[in-house]
């Protein structure tokens, strides 16, 4: 429903600006206001003439224009939208966001505004693909832009792959997402685990793994998102805490099933942490030495506690609908179901960890989702969009 609300919508020079023509037809015509700011090179691309024409109200190009207070008044107007959405957002206008620059009216207003933004990023697939802009993407996502697209496909520029700008209707499903979030979980009470543990070997040293954290923390966002209660249990992470979350931080496996259990009632439970299957049976009091010519020290390892399959063994604390992950290298649907009935959890995302899937530590994350009667393939996702997507299923199995 957008229906009275004042979107603010920047126009980037890509070739794909002409779209966002029909993007300001269909946003007036489900009753939002437009108003509309060209970059400079924008201009390049649809002509401030079209744009008024469709958005009927004055078009801003130029930050020179901000002659005297009245016209300072654009700031004001953005300020006074209910959301920013920049489309086509280039890699240029991406990179000038991430950096905080104000070079023109555009950024300006980007700058300043406190209202929520949305981005809809169009560009040849590898500057898309360009470490500098997927770490700008990363930025922007983490200080809560929102991101629409960009869409496989073929391009102007005659390949094709990633860089198209999202449709009008998806661009417009993006904007009433942010603008009327839906609240389907509020009451509801989610446990989720993230990130590795840690298992110490002395005071020094430890053994880990390479889990990243990113999807079990992008879990606990969307679930927030969605109005529920989250308990976050993480072993540690380079990440920040989600917002709205609240976060238990833990290092050994046994310390995360302690907090995990802590945390229970829960309506369900979901286990992304990548826990360590074995812990150091009886860790050193003080740093080990090494001494000339003596054999590395035997370290005696013991089965850690699988808490997945304790918070899914039946009683009357087990959370409605328990979720694991399955990380595999090979038969990965096989090992999956497999793994879904010896742990008794409800749903597995069989999750491919291969090297060459480049799951661990990276942005994206192609799972099946495995349930009683069930496997489900998932497009290959940002790891937030698979967050999204889950958060959602377990919000109708709630529901
Ligand atoms: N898990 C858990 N506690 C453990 C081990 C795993 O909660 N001690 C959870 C993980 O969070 C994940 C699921 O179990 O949701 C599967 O983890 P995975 O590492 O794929 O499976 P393992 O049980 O370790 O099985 P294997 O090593 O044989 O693949």
């Amino acid at each position: 429903m957008l229906t009275g609300k004042k979107v603010f919508l920047i126009i980037a020079g890509g070739i794909s600006a002409y779209k966002c023509l029909d993007l300001i037809r269909r946003l007036r015509e489900q009753g939002a206001s437009v108003r509309c700011c060209l970059t400079e090179n924008a201009k390049e691309f649809v002509t401030p003439l079209s744009v008024a024409a469709l958005s009927q109200g004055p078009v801003y190009t130029d930050q020179f224009s901000l002659k005297d207070e009245s016209e300072m008044s654009h700031i004001e107007l953005s300020r006074q939208s209910d959301i920013l959405v920049v489309a086509p957002a280039t890699a240029d206008v991406m990179a000038k966001m991430a950096a905080g620059l104000a070079d023109q009216l555009a950024t300006t207003l980007l700058l300043a505004t406190d209202k929520p933004v949305l981005i809809a990023p169009a560009m040849n697939l590898r500057m898309w693909l360009h470490a500098a802009t997927q770490a700008n993407l990363a930025t922007l996502k983490s200080r809560g832009i929102h991101v629409v697209g960009p869409n496989d496909g073929a391009m102007a520029c005659n390949e094709f792959g990633p860089g198209r700008m999202a449709e009008a209707p998806e661009i417009m499903a993006a904007i009433d997402a942010v603008l009327n979030p839906r609240r389907p979980l509020s009451g509801r009470h989610i446990v989720v685990t993230s990130g590795p543990t840690v298992e110490p070997i002395d005071p020094v040293r430890i053994i880990a793994n390479r889990s990243s954290g990113k999807q079990g923390h992008a879990i606990a966002a969307a679930l927030a998102a969605l109005g529920a209660r989250v308990t976050l249990v993480s072993g540690p992470t380079a990440l920040p805490d989600p917002e709205g979350v609240d976060v238990v931080r833990i290092e050994t496996a046994r310390e995360m099933l302690a907090a995990c259990q802590a945390a229970l009632p829960a309506a369900a439970a979901v286990c992304a942490a990548a826990v360590a299957d074995w812990g150091v049976k009886a860790p050193a009091g003080q740093k080990m030495k090494k001494s000339p010519g003596a054999p590395p020290p035997a370290i005696e390892l013991i089965p850690n506690p699988d808490i997945l399959a304790t918070l899914a063994a039946p009683g009357a604390a087990r959370p409605g609908l328990v979720v694991g992950f399955a990380a595999e290298t090979e038969n990965l649907i096989e090992h999956a179901r497999e793994k879904r009935a010896r742990k008794g959890c409800d749903w597995i995302l069989a999750n491919d960890v291969s090297a060459a899937a480049g799951t661990f530590g990276g942005e994206t994350n192609r799972v099946h989702l495995i349930t009683a009667d069930a496997c489900e393939p998932w497009p290959v996702l940002d790891k937030r969009a698979v967050a999204q997507r889950l958060a959602d299923r377990i919000a109708e199995a709630l529901s």
